[in-house]
């Protein structure tokens, strides 16, 4: 196994890439022709420190759950590396990576889906913990229950999953995920699906988690003001690739990469989720990317080095931007097209 006992950083992908097989068209399917594969991450680098929340966004396609699945090992990569704790474990034996598994969990969206309806919540929470032979004590139990914000606890542990609102499913969900202490992680759009007046305190839940317990989380979000109110840095995707990273309040205050301007214009203030559409339409199919910078189709200040020269990630003025013309765009020199 490779070890680098000197990482900083909790968890890391290096150069991670998943492409998933697409289906034939009717067309390919006559002529045999093999289907471009669709590239829903594309050599992406990330890095987690411990005890920190860091917050994935970009509209829907561009690769946030595809990520934070790669980082997980709940998808094989196609290639590039993923590392926990200063250990690789893309390519350990699945004995190693059941032990690693249990250091890390995933929150999914829908809570009305994630919970088995014929498991009581005391059923639920402690299923991690019988899995991997611990006793469960039910002071425990009332204590996660307790700090995922359903109180009593005692009212709830032998309600059924159908007794329960949306906001106090996702709470049970969040009490499972983290009755093992994971280290690690991924709550994939958690309040999404929940009542924006509820939004606030299931995020608050997750805070109280991170700090409590001092998990790391891959927040992934549409909505920005998810993003502003948990997470201290903020990871922008677009079509499989990283094309901002930086302190969430700089990157929110002043994004550098048109893209990731192009997102905060179309939220009326922070507080509103992402449109399906930006103004310059969808965003490309993940099988057929568009040459240079991937934003090249869409964005306002193109020119023509955009569609041949793909740009690197690089430190601009505090975030890493990937962008050809960030420092112009910023200072102003270089005017959009009104085309
Ligand atoms: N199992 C799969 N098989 C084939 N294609 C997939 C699979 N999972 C994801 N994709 C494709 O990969 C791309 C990225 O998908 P992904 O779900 O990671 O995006 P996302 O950013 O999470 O989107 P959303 O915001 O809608 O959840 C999309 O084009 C999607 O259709
Ligand atoms: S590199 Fe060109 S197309 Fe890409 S974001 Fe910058 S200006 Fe726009
Ligand atoms: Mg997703």
């Amino acid at each position: 196994m490779e070890v680098n006992p000197l990482s900083e950083y909790l968890v890391s992908g290096v150069k991670l890439t998943k492409h998933f097989e697409s289906r034939r068209s009717p067309i390919e399917f006559l002529t045999g022709r093999r289907p471009p594969p669709i590239r829903a991450v594309d050599g992406v680098n990330i890095e987690i420190q411990r005890g920190e929340i860091l917050a994935l966004v970009g509209e829907s396609g561009s690769g946030k759950t595809t990520l934070g699945r790669l980082l997980l090992l709940l998808e094989k990569p196609t290639s590039g590396e993923v590392w926990f704790d200063g250990q690789r474990i893309d390519n350990v034996g699945s004995r190693t990576l059941r032990a690693y598994r249990r250091r890390m969990q995933m929150i999914y969206q829908d809570p009305y889906g994630s919970l088995n309806p014929k498991l009581r919540v005391s059923e639920i929470v402690s299923e991690p913990l019988r899995v991997n032979g611990i006793e469960v004590k039910k002071d425990r139990l009332a204590e996660y229950l307790a700090v995922s914000g359903l109180r009593p606890p005692e009212k709830f542990l032998d309600r059924y999953p159908h007794e329960l609102s949306g906001g106090q499913r996702q709470r049970v969900a969040i009490a499972r995920a983290m009755i093992l202490e994971p280290e690690f992680v991924v709550a994939d759009e958690p309040v999404s699906m929940l009542d924006v007046s509820l939004r606030s305190e299931i995020l608050g839940v997750i805070k109280r988690f991170n700090q409590m317990l001092k998990t790391s989380f891959l927040l992934i979000t549409h909505d920005l003001a998810v993003a502003a109110q948990v997470s201290s840095r903020i990871m922008v995707m677009y079509l499989g690739r990283v094309v901002e990273e930086g302190d969430t309040l700089g990157v929110l205050r002043r994004p550098k990469h048109p893209y990731t301007q192009t997102l905060l214009s179309v939220v009326p203030r922070l507080g509103g989720s992402l449109p399906k559409t930006l103004p310059k339409g969808e965003i490309p199919s993940a099988k057929n990317i568009p040459s240079g910078c991937r934003f090249h189709t869409r964005c306002a200040y193109a020119l023509p080095v955009c569609s041949t020269d793909e740009p690197e990630l690089r430190l601009v003025d505090g975030s890493h931007v990937s962008c050809h013309f960030a420092e112009q765009i910023l200072s102003g020199s270089t005017k959009q097209s009104t085309s």
